[in-house]
């Protein structure tokens, strides 16, 4: 599965192998684990939240979570296990990124549907609020930052990316900057945009992203 999303250009870590065969102390077999490259600096949630971290800064990590979701989401990718922990955490060169970790739990589709990606939205908000919380349980957690809220805020901040990358850019004559700001955001968001499909209605044209190439690793 991380190949296939490797080669989706989604982020995230690389696999290297499978060990097969494995025993316990006592000679029992386990089952099989995967090796992945480890990513260079990069930090999981419990070493980013344990430091100081302003919660400005706390918030610009968990953006790039929601943006990974929806990248996913794109891809046809349903995580089925979004969390803080299947999540790795990078800052580099002023910009901040999420990689997903564990596919263990991943389906690809063609088309994800509204209701497959509530499904997963919802599980998300879960499993992250759980875990700040329990952060917060163990005095690991910024005072200023409030579990649930955050959780909250990480899914809200998906739907409002989820509608920018999806909706229709509504242009009457005249208003072409409206299409060029659209752009020029997704490219921002980490989006090339390959293709727009135009629909014409009562003198305005709607424009809607279909084909997004990602540009992530050039930003
Ligand atoms: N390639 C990697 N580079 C750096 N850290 C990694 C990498 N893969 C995994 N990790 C770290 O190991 C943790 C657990 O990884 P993973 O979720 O794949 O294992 P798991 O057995 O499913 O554990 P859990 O049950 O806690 O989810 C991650 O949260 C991350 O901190
Ligand atoms: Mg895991």
């Amino acid at each position: 599965m991380l190949t296939k999303l490797q080669e989706l250009d989604v982020p995230c870590v690389e696999p290297a192998g499978i060990v097969q065969n494995r025993t316990d102390d006592t000679g029992n077999l386990l089952g099989a684990a995967l090796l992945t490259r480890h990513l260079t600096f990069s930090l999981p949630y419990r070493a980013l939240f344990s430091t100081t971290l302003r919660p400005q800064v706390a918030e610009r990590f968990l953006d790039a979570l929601a943006l990974l979701l929806v990248r996913l989401h794109l891809s046809g990718f349903l995580w089925g296990d979004c969390s803080l922990s299947n999540t790795l955490f990078r800052r580099d060169a002023g910009s901040f990124a999420a990689y997903l970790v564990d596919a263990e739990t991943g389906e690809l589709h063609e088309k994800l549907t509204d209701g497959q990606r509530t499904h997963d939205i919802e599980n998300a908000r879960i499993n992250i609020a759980g875990e700040l919380l329990d952060l917060e349980a163990g005095g690991l957690l910024h005072p200023s930052i409030d579990p649930i809220e955050t959780a909250n805020s990480i899914i809200n901040k998906y739907q409002s990316l989820w509608r920018e990358v999806t909706e229709p850019v509504v242009v009457t004559p005249g208003e072409r900057f409206k299409l060029y700001s659209r752009i020029s955001r997704l490219n921002e968001l980490g989006f090339d945009v390959a293709e727009m499909k135009a629909e014409s209605n009562d003198g305005q044209v709607y424009l809607r992203p279909v084909v997004l190439e990602p540009n992530f690793y050039a930003k």
